[in-house]
């Protein structure tokens, strides 16, 4: 570690500190406390997620390092402010509840901020810029807090929002992470093998959700790894779902509702297709033996060959034949 990397990691500390008084100790901050305590945020998980609030101020964060005499060049490659067309620095974060984003070994990296209220006009959440110490593709959010109860679940959960790894944290499922807004990365991969080797995705449940959790198991065929679908019902994401359920029926779906992915892709074309139309149920069965038959469990494939059939209201036998002849033409 150079010394810069030093400096931004020091600065990344006392900025996650400063954020954090203001919200939990000053009137700027009430604002955005009372967004959190409508989200169902307690002070405890603020406090085990040492969540802030930047207000909406442009140099309040300049300021406070000019003051510690940290030099320009430092200001600009921390990621921490933005440059306006004159060259002048600002702060990058304002009007926005912070989150930070720790490394490995629960250093902060990175923020991630997001807006108070609903307003179209600016991003949701807002990510610090890869910097010397940050790289998107290789930090979990999380991971840290996480990682012991990684090994001792023997999986991770895979969430697509910060909200929702907080939402489970709190609901008592504690070995969640997820990624920046991105498909899972070889490095990500990597640091996730050293601690288990099961991944269960559970993103939305929402349309956009769905299509991701279906793109990430055909993207995802590193052999480290088993993967499971965590399903949430009514197209509900995780947070919105532990909100209206409650925790306990959040814990049993994660503890009884892992589906195989195979059973989430056969369900997944279900919906896709419009089994009363020939055209899709030919292109329905199509689809169904391409997964099948990348099976290795034959009590497996008799299985989802039943499913599949019972969709389609064909024989089993009818569909084997099928199966038969696209393993010859595989072959
Ligand atoms: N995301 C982002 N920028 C956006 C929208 C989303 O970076 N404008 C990323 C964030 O990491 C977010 C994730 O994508 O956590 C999932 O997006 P979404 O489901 O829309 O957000 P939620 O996590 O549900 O956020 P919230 O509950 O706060 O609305
Ligand atoms: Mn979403
Ligand atoms: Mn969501
Ligand atoms: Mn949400
Ligand atoms: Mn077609």
């Amino acid at each position: 570690q150079n010394s810069d990397s030093r400096t931004l990691l020091k600065m990344y500390e006392e900025t996650a500190k400063l954020y954090s008084h203001i919200l939990l100790k000053t009137e700027n901050g009430s604002k955005a406390l009372k967004y959190l305590n409508n989200r169902d945020i307690d002070k405890n998980l603020i406090e085990t997620f040492n969540l802030g609030y930047a207000p909406n101020n442009s140099d309040l964060l300049l300021q406070f390092f000019r003051d510690r005499d940290i030099s320009e060049d430092i200001l600009k490659k921390s990621g921490l402010f933005a440059e306006n067309q004159q060259g002048q620095l600002f702060d990058r974060f304002r009007d926005r509840m912070m989150v930070p984003i720790t490394d490995e070994a629960g250093n902060i990296v990175a923020f991630s901020g997001r807006i108070l209220d609903k307003d179209a006009s600016t991003a949701k959440y807002l990510n610090s810029p890869e910097t010397e110490i940050f790289s998107k593709s290789k930090v979990l959010f999380n991971l840290s807090n996480a990682k012991k109860s990684i090994r001792d679940n023997q999986n991770v959960i895979l969430f697509e929002g910060f909200m929702d790894v907080l939402s489970a944290y709190k609901s008592g499922v504690t070995n969640g992470v997820a990624s920046m807004g991105t498909s899972l990365t070889d490095q990500q991969l990597y640091t996730l093998s050293r601690l288990t080797n099961q991944i269960n995705i559970c993103y939305d449940g929402d349309d956009p959700g769905v299509e991701a959790t279906y793109r990430a198991l055909t993207q995802l065929n590193d052999d480290r790894f088993t993967y499971g679908v965590i399903s949430v019902p009514d197209k509900k994401d995780p947070d919105e779902y532990i909100r209206s359920e409650g925790s306990e029926k959040f814990r049993n779906l994660v503890k009884n509702g892992v589906q195989t992915p195979i059973s989430f892709i056969l369900n997944y074309f279900r919906r896709h297709y419009n089994l009363n139309n020939e055209h899709d149920q030919l292109e329905f069965l199509n689809q169904s033996l391409q997964e099948i038959v990348k099976l290795d469990s034959p009590v497996e494939v008799d299985m989802y060959v039943g499913r599949v059939a019972d969709e389609m209201n064909v024989s089993k036998e009818s569909i084997n034949k099928e199966l038969d002849a696209l393993r010859r033409s595989n072959a």
